[in-house]
């Protein structure tokens, strides 16, 4: 009874003074376990006297029952600590400045785009999407630009296999929406183009946006009106300098560019050309079986990056695409 008093002093203490929840399980294992001290003492207890047995029992029992609670004890008392050194090393002052969440905002083509598209939806355009792999025919041909036209050479064209290629304009939409629909027609087609060029004027993919009315009647008036204004909603500026110069394209006729009255940075003023446009060929017409006799149409085309260029004083257009967030963040407001 000495001895196992003695055993479950010394389990007691050396349980207080375990440093580690691993440590105190490890002392627990060595006098609780199946094969510890303890245990085995209350196995012998079957081989004394049966006299003697009572008291013997209590007294393993009692010794038992001391260390395990000291076990718990100490157990409690380390997980404490645990979670105390957890805190102190996960502490955080909730009073700090936070690191700010600055706000994405859209890229300056895109802002020009939506620009583009609200005004030109505002005078009743309706936007139309098409392929940017096309075919021959819709970029081309159906556009009264058959095989070996000398406009071929002026589009740099990007060819794919089976006939296809890159489309080199936004042109190719109004012979898609004609093909599907009837007159009236009033649409509008945002989109990227490409042309296999690159310099500070030319991106190998820009975006344009093409429109087209097609009904009776349809003027070369009208398509001065609509421009004018678009033009000089989108400057902000009511009495901009327009002008409609004769050009050529091969699906209009007749053909303008047009051209407004530009300050420079430097303060210099000239006319730029801005867009292309003209009274939709007959030809074309034909080409998506549209009564030519009975139905007219205005169609034009322009630059978003030409327009956003103009509209924030950038002068070169590589800038665009670079993606530079020093040049992005300036175009958050
Ligand atoms: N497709 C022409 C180009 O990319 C732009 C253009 C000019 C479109 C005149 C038109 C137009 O619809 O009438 O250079």
């Amino acid at each position: 009874m000495q001895e196992i008093a003695r055993i479950a002093r010394e389990a007691r203490e050396r349980m207080a003074a375990a440093e580690t929840l691993s440590e105190l399980d490890r002392l627990r294992v060595e006098y609780l376990g199946r094969k510890g001290a303890i245990t085995r003492r209350l196995k012998e207890l079957d081989a004394l006297p049966p006299a003697q047995r009572p008291a013997a029992g209590k007294a393993v029992n009692d010794a038992k029952r001391g260390v395990q609670q000291e076990f718990e004890r100490r157990r409690a008392a380390l997980g404490e600590q645990v979670l105390e050194r957890r805190m102190a090393g996960e502490k955080m002052d909730v009073t700090l400045p936070g690191r700010g969440q600055r706000a994405g905002a859209p890229h300056p083509v895109t802002r020009t785009l939506r620009r583009v598209e609200d005004l030109l939806q505002r005078a009743g355009f309706d936007i139309e999407e098409g392929p940017d792999i096309e075919d021959d025919f819709h970029n081309f041909e159906a556009l009264n630009i058959p095989p070996l036209h000398p406009a071929r050479a002026m589009h740099d064209t990007f060819y794919l296999d089976d006939g296809l290629l890159l489309r080199t304009h936004t042109s190719p939409v109004q012979i898609r929406v004609m093909r599907r629909a009837r007159p009236p027609i009033h649409m509008i087609a945002p989109g990227r183009v490409y042309r296999c060029d690159f310099d500070i004027t030319h991106s190998p993919m820009f975006h344009q946006v093409e429109g087209l009315a097609v009904d009776e009647a349809v003027s070369f008036a009208d398509l001065k009106g609509v421009v004018t204004g678009f033009l000089r909603a989108f400057f902000e500026e009511s009495d901009l300098p327009i002008r409609f110069r004769p050009s050529y394209f091969p699906f209009t006729e007749p053909s303008a560019e047009v051209d407004i009255r530009w300050r420079h940075g430097s303060g210099r003023h000239d006319w730029l050309e801005i867009m292309g446009c003209g009274m939709v060929h007959p030809n074309v017409l034909k080409a998506v079986g549209y009564d030519a006799g009975r139905y007219s149409g205005y169609a034009f085309g322009l630059g978003i990056e030409r327009l956003a260029m103009l509209r924030h004083g950038i002068d070169d257009l590589r800038i665009l695409f670079e993606n530079d967030l020093r040049f992005c963040e300036q175009f958050s407001a």
